[in-house]
């Protein structure tokens, strides 16, 4: 098959599809609701308003979905090995997820109940009548996608971007090689998690006899009320200061690649995912005055300590009555503002997890084992360069965070994510091209 040849000639031709007209808009979600301008503190969140889902998002355009997109309510994340030494068989996969992710987008694919009962089914039937619940699929690659243990598989080594970075090792690192890196990475996300389950092993059927999964990670935003954002496994609100994805301004500054990148990542950006493991055990047992030092704000209200509103500025000279200061230099918040960063900023789009228990090695005082709650936050952050993004930001942070008494980064992921596409064409098309 050319390089260039449409989406189209791909083993999802055999499926069978039946078309539904665009679903009715039972709600919209909230950023959309809101003027630009004006919905900065409400959307910066970036979850959806409570609402039925019943929205599709577009597939098509400058930007691939699930980047900007509030965030939905569900989330999947896949890590993908390819096995194939055929750089054609990359590109195949490559049009049949787009293929697949831009039916599943509009409306999830329907059982044929009148086949022949004797054959398998090419449609699983998961997401049967259901909406798209604003699906996205997100694809990235990883550095290992142009060159693995120092061969150039599929003659793209040339075309790693220099931003596409190892990430080094930070401090407190624990991190398992099953749940780090891959060659691709796909992400999908949708309010309704039967959605989530049906698109990812949609695409992971795909990969069937090019590749295979590495590693997985699923993940959810929940207890929100429409408008809030919503609370994580510690309690705390997360997602109250972060990029808002509808300022143009800030996305092109800070998530999307620009002119310095490689043309087929033009409007890219970079995916730094990694679950995080919270002792949730241990940080149920600190008062609730220690968690607000950890995290540098005030766990009901999620206003900064020495501030009183939710998206109150981050006041670093705020001091107590006996001249301490209110807002501890290592609070999580503040080693993580931008002001104390240079400036640097992240899109942040992380999902609590929860993968039942384990038998876990605790690694702070009270030092013991014991079967416990084997979750955490699967962080997922989006910037223009990771040096300048999350490695800017981590390198401090993995040695000085108070948060860190707590979280444990037990996986790894860097991956380029490629623009959207127009109809016709591939994601990563121009890599290949
Ligand atoms: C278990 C891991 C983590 C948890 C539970 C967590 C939670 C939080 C919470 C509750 C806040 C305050 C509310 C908010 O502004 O959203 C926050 C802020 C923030 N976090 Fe994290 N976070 C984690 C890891 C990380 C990591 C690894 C990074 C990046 C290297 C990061 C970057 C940030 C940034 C940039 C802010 C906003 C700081 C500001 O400008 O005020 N977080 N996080």
């Amino acid at each position: 098959m050319k390089q260039n040849e449409s989406v189209g000639k791909t083993n999802l031709q055999r499926r069978q599809f039946l078309t539904k007209a665009a679903l009715a808009t039972a709600c919209t979600p909230l950023a959309a609701l809101l003027p630009a301008g004006a919905a900065q503190a409400k959307a910066r969140s970036t979850v959806a308003e409570s609402c039925t889902p019943a929205v599709n998002l577009p597939f098509f355009g400058t930007y691939q979905g699930g980047i900007a997109t509030p965030m939905q309510r569900h989330s999947y994340f896949v890590a993908f090995d390819l096995l194939t030494e055929k750089r054609a068989d990359v590109i195949t996969l490559l049009q049949s997820w787009t293929e697949a992710a831009a039916q599943m987008t509009q409306v999830p694919a329907q059982f044929d109940s009148h086949a022949d009962r004797d054959q398998v089914q090419q449609e699983s039937g998961v997401a049967v009548d259901l909406p798209a619940s604003r699906l996205t699929v997100t694809i990235g690659f990883g550095p290992t996608l142009f060159e693995k243990n120092g061969q150039d598989r599929y003659g793209l080594a040339k075309q790693r971007p220099v931003a596409l970075v190892d990430l080094p090792h930070f401090v407190g690192d624990q991190l398992d090689p099953q749940r780090t890196g891959g060659d691709l990475g796909v992400q999908v996300c949708a309010d309704d998690i039967q959605v989530v389950e049906y698109a990812i092993r949609r695409m992971a059927e795909l990969v069937a006899g090019v590749g295979e999964m590495r590693w997985a990670q699923s993940g959810f935003a929940g207890g929100f009320k429409a408008r809030d954002t919503p609370r994580n496994l510690q309690g705390f609100k997360d997602g109250t200061m972060n990029i808002d994805p509808q300022n143009a301004g800030d996305m092109k500054k800070f998530v999307w690649v620009g002119d310095e990148g490689p043309d087929w990542l033009h409007n890219g950006s970079y995916m730094v995912i990694r679950p995080i493991r919270i002792a949730l055990e241990h940080w149920d047992q600190m008062k609730t005055s220690f968690q607000e030092s950890t995290f540098g704000r005030q766990k009901a209200t999620g206003a900064p300590l020495g501030g009183h509103r939710e998206h109150d500025a981050l006041n670093f000279d705020a001091q107590d009555k006996n001249g301490a200061p209110l807002l501890p230099e290592n609070a999580h918040a503040a080693m993580a503002a931008a002001a104390n960063n240079e400036g640097a900023q992240i899109l942040r789009r992380s999902y609590s997890y929860d993968n039942g228990i384990a038998r876990i090695a605790e690694r702070w005082p009270p030092w013991h084992q014991a079967m416990m709650f084997d979750a955490g936050l699967l962080f997922q952050c989006y910037q223009r360069d990771p040096r300048t993004g999350f490695i800017k930001l981590f390198e401090r942070m993995s040695k000085f965070d108070m948060l860190n008494q707590f979280a444990t980064h037990v996986g790894s992921g860097l991956f380029a994510c490629p623009s959207g596409v127009k109809q016709g064409e591939f994601i990563g098309q121009r890599l290949f091209g």
